[in-house]
């Protein structure tokens, strides 16, 4: 088979690089040899240019507004597909069969409960602490419990992994309950994966709770939504981590640490503030974009823009859709949706925006539907953390058995002083 390849012409010499093509024909100039033959690297601030593995988990076309998770359209699984049929599939790369979807839900169950030591670390936060950081620290804290999963080869490592996904939603709502003083409550192994994690949120020892299964079904959705988006900054953060054989739980441990941030993942708690800055009177919905247009450090436009999306997120579009259904099951916060709305068709309707391709992304609507079902405000990440679990999974599993696998460390340009004479410190 012929090798297509890419020339680079360097100080009057040329050099030729194999040109690799996925198999949804994404084409890459290989320079793993770059700088051994040309005594050059590459520079690419964000790595908006940079492939940093093949990956068979998760393909985009930025383009198209496109996402697929193992070839399956977003838009198939969010109709058809449950959340943990989702988690199976991104981890073990094909969709489960009934044996095995219930023994994977068989297995979460047993492992739902927090080791009654774990529980103790929620007393040494204080109450206003933000969920991310708890769930950070709990997280990473898991490595010092089960320290042994740390290779995916290992016949034990599925046991790693079946205790992440079965602990983060009870880590996630423990750390809600002691932040509202309410005693935390134990999942309830009869409940499905999403229902569970509403109960331990909402149900007190003092009545029954009754699961609403619209509510259920809309976090369920947005949960399938968020489970991967190949090598965004969390997951290159968990692989990244995971390259120096960091076990398990350290690398996801820093993977909610990097969704944190209000570029990436914290931005659906920003939409939310910002669209009821907007509803409080901080200027019209026109007047907030035209501030976002000048750059007004206050008035970015959240939920807004996307590195690899140069369309339509095709995850806004079905989160828009079941915002709009819920609201009319359970009413509430259509005062936001209607000011969220307001802002998308001003935006795409505004040169600056179209210039730059700025589309809603996955966090422009999703606040609104926490917001309807409950969730507080600062826990938006944290249910962006829960849905991202599988993906980060998948993608440290990958990681750990490519045949390309070897720690991450990427070089630099050096542009401090140079030649420096070091003085004792009394003559500088
Ligand atoms: C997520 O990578 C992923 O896949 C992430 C994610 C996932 O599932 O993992 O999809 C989840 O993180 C979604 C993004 C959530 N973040 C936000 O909504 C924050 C607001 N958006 C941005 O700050 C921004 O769009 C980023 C961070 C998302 C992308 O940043 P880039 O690719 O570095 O683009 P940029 O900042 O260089 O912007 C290009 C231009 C700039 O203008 P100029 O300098 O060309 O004049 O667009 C402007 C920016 O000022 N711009 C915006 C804007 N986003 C970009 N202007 C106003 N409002 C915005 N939201």
């Amino acid at each position: 088979m012929t090798t297509e390849t890419a020339t680079l012409h360097i100080e009057g010499d040329s050099y030729e690089f194999p040109v690799i093509t996925g198999t949804e024909n994404e084409k890459a100039v290989d320079l793993r040899k770059l700088r051994s033959t040309t005594g050059m690297i590459t520079l690419d601030p964000g790595f908006a240019n940079s492939g940093a593995c093949r990956s068979s988990i998760t393909f985009i076309d930025g383009e198209k507004g496109i996402l697929k998770y193992r070839g399956y359209t977003i838009e198939d699984i969010a109709q058809k597909a449950t959340f943990l049929e989702t988690a199976y599939l991104l981890i073990y790369g094909t969709l489960p069969t009934r044996d095995q979807l219930d023994d994977l839900k068989y297995q979460i169950k047993c492992h739902t409960m927090l080791h009654e030591d774990i529980k103790r670390f929620y007393s040494g936060f204080p109450k206003k602490a933000h969920p991310m950081a708890v769930c950070s620290a709990v997280v990473g804290a898991l490595s010092a419990f089960y320290p042994e999963f740390t290779d995916p080869d290992d016949t034990e490592a599925d046991g790693g992994i079946i205790r992440l996904l079965a602990k983060l939603p009870t880590i996630a709502a423990c750390s809600y309950k002691h932040s509202i003083g309410q005693p935390i409550m134990y999942p309830m192994n009869n409940l499905e994966y999403t229902q569970n994690f509403m109960q331990m949120m909402f149900a007190t020892p003092c009545e029954d709770y009754e699961i609403d299964e619209s509510v259920s079904r809309a976090l369920e959705i947005l949960l399938i939504l968020h489970a991967d988006h190949e090598q965004n900054c969390s997951t290159s953060t968990v692989r990244l981590v995971g390259s120096s054989q960091a076990n398990l739980f350290a690398s996801m441990s820093a993977g909610i640490s990097a969704l944190w941030g209000p570029l990436h993942g914290g931005a659906n708690q920003k939409v939310i503030e910002m669209l009821e800055r907007i509803e409080d009177g901080d200027g019209s919905a026109e007047n907030f974009v035209e501030r976002a247009k000048a750059g007004d450090d206050t008035a970015r436009l959240m939920g807004f823009g996307h590195r690899v999306y140069k369309n339509y997120d095709p995850r806004a579009q079905i989160i828009k859709k079941e915002c709009r259904d819920l609201l009319d099951k359970i009413g509430g916060q259509s005062k936001l949706l209607e000011i969220a709305m307001k802002l998308e068709e001003i935006a795409l309707n505004d040169d600056y925006f179209a210039q730059r391709k700025l589309y809603p992304n996955v966090d422009f609507y999703s606040g609104i539907i926490y917001k309807a079902i409950g969730i507080p405000v600062n826990m938006f990440t944290v249910l962006f953390a829960i849905g991202r679990l599988p993906g980060w999974i998948a993608q440290w599993r990958e990681m750990r058995q490519d045949n390309d696998f070897r720690i991450g460390r990427p070089r630099q340009i050096y542009v401090g002083p140079v030649n420096q004479e070091f003085k004792p410190v009394d003559e500088r």
